[in-house]
């Protein structure tokens, strides 16, 4: 029986005083169910309305390529600077302490390497990224590619499904093929291609004119950081990206690979989430550098 003793009346009751409004800080998200505005809240900082993600699912496509070749001692360390985990539900379990309560980002198609055909991928299924407790799952989408939009638009959509079902939000991945010219038009098309089939985050690729990508793709999007950069043009990338509209990078190797990738995520957070400028940012790099 339930504990009746001393049952105090309730007297604040607030008479008077309109309900609070509830706001939220990522963009898109207004008419999103509670648990997937949870999920991108923890993702997206609720200060800035920004991220970072810290991307090293390469492996899944590249093997151990260079700054990934020991989870442990490369990416474990640089855990507590980011705002996200992008990786592979291997190197996740295998790697990433449970302990690690920074939410993950799972990648979640698989299905080539780089010595075969690119993106003909399949998806993982939804139940091991719900027993991973996953804050969002992401999913490569080639537009534009004859032999793989079709299958890769399907997996998008495909996971949209499974994640809804769940609340959990998916990243669609703007996979860029060699006949695609990288221009500001392409990518407003492969970020709104996946806005439009359900991803609540794109990740694309920063070009010039990206504001007009951002402004026409109704949910946030993140940019890769592609190739490694000199570490002062890694930050100008950041830079630009984000005052031009992005919600933040998810970026992989100019921070795993470079010189000091401790140094490097603490200089891109402080572009991502304070508009540090790139001349201080690369100061403030120097100074923590080992
Ligand atoms: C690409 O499919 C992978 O998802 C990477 O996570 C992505 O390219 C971001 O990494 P990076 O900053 O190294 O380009």
């Amino acid at each position: 029986m339930a504990d009746v003793d001393d049952i105090r009346d309730g007297r604040n009751f607030g008479i008077g005083v309109d309900i609070a409004k509830q706001t939220f800080h990522v963009k898109g998200m207004e008419g999103s169910d509670w648990g997937l505005k949870n999920r991108m809240a923890r993702i997206f900082d609720r200060n800035s309305g920004r991220a970072v993600m810290l991307a090293f699912d390469h492996g899944f496509l590249m093997g151990p390529t260079s700054g990934l070749e020991r989870i442990d001692l490369n990416i474990v360390p640089l855990t507590e600077y980011a705002d996200c985990l992008m990786g592979t539900r291997g190197i996740i379990r295998s790697s990433i302490p449970a302990a690690c309560t920074k939410p993950v980002c799972l990648r979640s198609d698989t299905g080539t390497t780089i010595l075969t055909q690119m993106n003909d991928n399949l998806l993982i299924c939804e139940e091991d990224a719900i027993r991973l407790n996953v804050a969002a799952m992401a999913v490569m989408v080639a537009v534009g590619e004859k032999e793989n939009e079709a299958s890769t638009i399907a997996n998008l959509s495909q996971a949209v499904d499974a994640g809804m079902r769940y609340s959990i939000p998916v990243m669609g991945v703007t996979a860029v093929g060699k006949d695609m010219v990288r221009d500001a038009r392409y990518f407003a098309l492969a970020s709104r291609v996946c806005a439009e089939n359900g991803a609540s985050i794109v990740k694309t690729y920063f070009t010039e004119g990206f504001e007009k990508v951002v402004a026409c793709c109704p949910v946030p999007v993140v940019i890769a950081g592609g190739k490694k950069l000199p570490e002062l043009e890694a930050l100008e990338l950041c830079y630009q990206a984000v005052q031009c509209g992005a919600a933040g990078v998810d970026m992989g190797r100019n921070v795993f690979q470079s010189e000091d990738p401790v140094a490097m995520i603490q200089a891109v957070r402080a572009v991502v989430h304070e508009n540090m400028k790139p001349a201080q940012a690369i100061q403030l790099f120097n100074d923590l550098k080992k």
